[in-house]
C-alpha cells in the first residue's frame, strides 16, 4: 500500500521538475526566438529605412554637392564610420538625383568636377555626366542611384537597400555587358 506522504513528496518533486523545466525551455528559447524574429524586427525597425541627407539649403539648384547620411543598418559602436557619403544633384524645385559614391566599374569612389561637370574616377579613368550616365572609360553603365523624397525641409532617401541603377543614366553603353572591365 502506497504511503500517503510518499504519494504528495512525489507529486510535489514532479511539479517542482516542470517548473524548473519551464524556466529552462524558456532561457534557451530567446535566443532561437531573437535568431528567428530579428530579421523580421529589424526589417521593421531599421532595414529599408528613410534617412535624411542633409537641408535644402545645402544643395543649391542647377549644382552638385556631397551629402551624408547615418547607416540605418549600423550599431552604435560604429561611431564615424556609420556616416556615408553620396553625390547629390540638385536639378530643380523638387527635382534631385542622389548617387551612390562608388563607381559602376570597380566601386572607387567618383569625384565631381563643378567646372566640367563630370564625375571622374581615379582608378582606371572612368568618367560620367552630371546626370549619372557614362561619358568615357571602363564603367558599363551609369552611377547608381538612391531613391529619394522631400519632407519638409530635408531631403531623405532610401538607405536601407542597394541603391539602383541611375533613371536617366541607367542603360548600359552599347556593347558592354555590367560584367565587362
Ligand atoms: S573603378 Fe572606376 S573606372 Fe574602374
Amino acid at each position: 500500500m502506497n504511503d500517503p506522504g510518499e504519494y504528495s513528496r512525489r507529486k510535489f518533486l514532479f511539479k517542482i521538475s516542470l517548473l524548473v523545466n519551464g524556466a529552462v525551455g524558456a532561457v534557451l528559447a530567446v535566443p532561437v526566438l531573437g535568431y528567428v524574429l530579428g530579421p523580421l524586427l529589424k526589417r521593421n525597425e531599421s532595414y529599408n529605412y528613410w534617412v535624411p541627407v542633409g537641408n535644402l539649403e545645402q544643395f543649391p539648384a542647377g549644382e552638385t554637392r556631397m551629402g551624408q547620411y547615418r547607416n540605418p543598418d549600423g550599431t552604435p559602436a560604429d561611431g564615424q564610420t556609420r556616416n556615408l557619403p553620396c553625390w547629390v544633384r540638385h536639378i530643380e524645385n523638387n527635382r534631385f538625383q542622389v548617387f551612390a559614391i562608388n563607381c559602376a566599374h570597380m566601386e572607387c569612389p567618383v569625384h565631381w568636377f563643378p567646372a566640367s561637370r563630370l564625375f571622374m574616377c581615379p582608378c582606371h579613368g572612368g568618367v560620367y555626366y552630371e546626370n549619372g550616365a557614362v561619358a568615357a572609360g571602363p564603367p558599363p553603365r551609369g552611377l547608381y542611384e538612391y531613391k529619394y523624397k522631400v519632407v519638409g525641409n530635408q531631403l531623405m532617401i532610401w538607405a536601407g537597400e542597394l541603391p539602383t541603377l541611375s533613371t536617366e543614366a541607367s542603360i548600359a553603353r552599347p556593347g558592354k555587358s555590367p560584367c565587362q572591365g
